[in-house]
């Protein structure tokens, strides 16, 4: 029986896991920068927390979450997204009250059953920020220098950073009715989908990808246009900073987001070598979901970044963030006895912290030095017959083609002066 991954998911090779090291580094040092702990919640959460939150008639919620009873009991979902599980871990831990103010980090695993192809997959990552307990504009201005910050220390170049402010809650009703009046003028050249949202949610007909439904949008006023005068000087005081600090961004007033909960600030970061899925992050603000979970009321923002589709991006501009990985040492042994001293040696040298490998298999001393090449060794250390006799090793520093012979009690020692220097 031959069996494969599950359609939509991909594994991660060795071959691959250098890069993904490499970007979680980034991100991890840039978020100690800015003051961003940890946080690590379950995969698995209550269904209707993602009902209540991402949205009820969004496409995620409507069609994309994979469900199931847990046992008969109750709906449990594989979360689609991370930002409702961080504000539901926030208050059932009573932050709101010991903290108040908490700027969080998290890197892992989503999942969502859309129609997989480039860039889009069934299980995808997410590297992602939630600032809970602040309505200043500053939190902003930061969450969004930290998602610029860590695209530019992988390298990539070709991203945009679009902005648009979807109001507060009131701005969204009164937008909501304007655009319900005008788009019933336009139905007719509506798809059947977004012709039910102009009566269920009719944001989401602003998401839509099918040309005549994007050309009837184009014609609809815009949510900047109906800013109440908090929310208007909010977003113009956004753009001040981010002009100030040189934040490149531009204004897209027919943005929308696929997730219900965002007030004011909205985002994306799109990247121009990536097709119809182009999106390498998004995010904004949700001043009203804490207050939706049963918290007080308390502005909040963040952002994700999607692993997979930063990685093709970076591909497509044609930079390597993975290093090449480097062991110190191959230790090339010939015959029983040499091995068991080598096993010894390796494990002496490891015990050090430096690198090392061997070979198990009783290859020839050829098939050995080939593995060590391999493994892009500086150091082979092989041991025969005539080192065994003289207690040392032949030395063999591969970057520069010497050798030398180094006694056993000294190897780990000079090594480690190798390392150094
Ligand atoms: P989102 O726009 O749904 O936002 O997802 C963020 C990013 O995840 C996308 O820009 C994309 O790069 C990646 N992504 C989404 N779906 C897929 C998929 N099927 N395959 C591959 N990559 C995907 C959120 O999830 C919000 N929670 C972001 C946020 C945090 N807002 C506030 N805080």
């Amino acid at each position: 029986m031959k069996f494969q991954a599950v359609r939509g998911t991909k594994d991660i090779l060795p071959i691959e896991a250098r890069a993904w090291q490499k970007l979680e580094d980034i991100a991890r040092r840039l978020f100690g920068v800015y003051g961003y702990s940890e946080i690590r919640t379950p995969v698995i959460e209550d269904t209707a927390l993602f009902e209540r939150s991402v949205g009820e008639t969004t496409d995620i919620v409507e069609k994309e979450m994979y469900t199931f009873e847990d046992r008969g009991e109750r709906k449990i979902s594989l979360r689609p997204e991370e930002t409702a599980p961080v504000v539901r871990a926030y208050l059932e831990a009573g932050l709101h009250k010991t903290q108040g103010f908490v700027k969080l980090y998290y890197i892992g695993p989503m999942f969502r059953a859309e129609r997989p192809q480039a860039g889009r997959q069934r299980q995808f990552h997410q590297i992602g920020v939630e600032v809970i307990g602040s309505d200043s504009v500053y939190a902003d201005a930061e969450s969004l220098q930290l998602l610029m910050h860590i695209l530019s220390e992988t390298g990539l170049k070709k991203h945009s950073l679009v902005l648009n402010s979807l109001g507060c809650a009131k701005d969204r009703e009164k937008l909501s009715q304007v655009l319900q009046k005008n788009l019933k003028t336009q139905e007719a050249t509506l798809c059947e989908d977004c012709k039910r949202r102009i009566s269920r949610n009719v944001f989401r007909v602003f998401d839509c990808k099918k040309d005549s439904c994007r050309a009837a949008v184009r014609k609809m006023p815009t949510m900047l246009e109906h800013l109440c005068n908090d929310c208007s000087a909010h977003f113009e005081a956004l753009k001040k900073i981010l002009d100030s600090k040189g934040v490149k961004y531009a204004v897209n007033p027919h943005l929308v987001r696929g997730l219900d909960y965002y007030t004011r600030t909205a985002f994306e970061v799109t990247h121009e070598g990536l097709g119809a899925q182009n999106a390498i992050g998004a995010g904004g603000r949700y001043d009203n979901l804490v207050e939706e979970f049963g918290g007080p009321k308390l502005g909040a923002i963040g952002f994700a970044l999607g692993v997979e589709r930063l990685l093709l991006a970076l591909e497509t501009e044609g930079v390597n963030i993975a290093d090449k990985q480097r062991t110190a040492l191959f230790i090339a042994s010939i015959g029983e006895e040499a091995c068991k001293k080598g096993f010894d040696l390796l494990a002496a040298v490891r015990k050090g912290g430096i690198s090392a490998d061997m070979d198990y298999e009783n290859r020839s001393l050829k098939g050995q030095l080939r593995r060590a090449s391999d493994l892009n060794v500086k150091f082979v250390a092989i041991l025969g017959e005539d080192e065994l006799k003289k207690n040392a090793v032949t030395l063999k520093d591969m970057d520069k083609g010497t050798q030398q012979e180094v006694n056993f009690s000294k190897l780990s020692e000079m090594l480690k002066n190798a390392a150094d220097t």
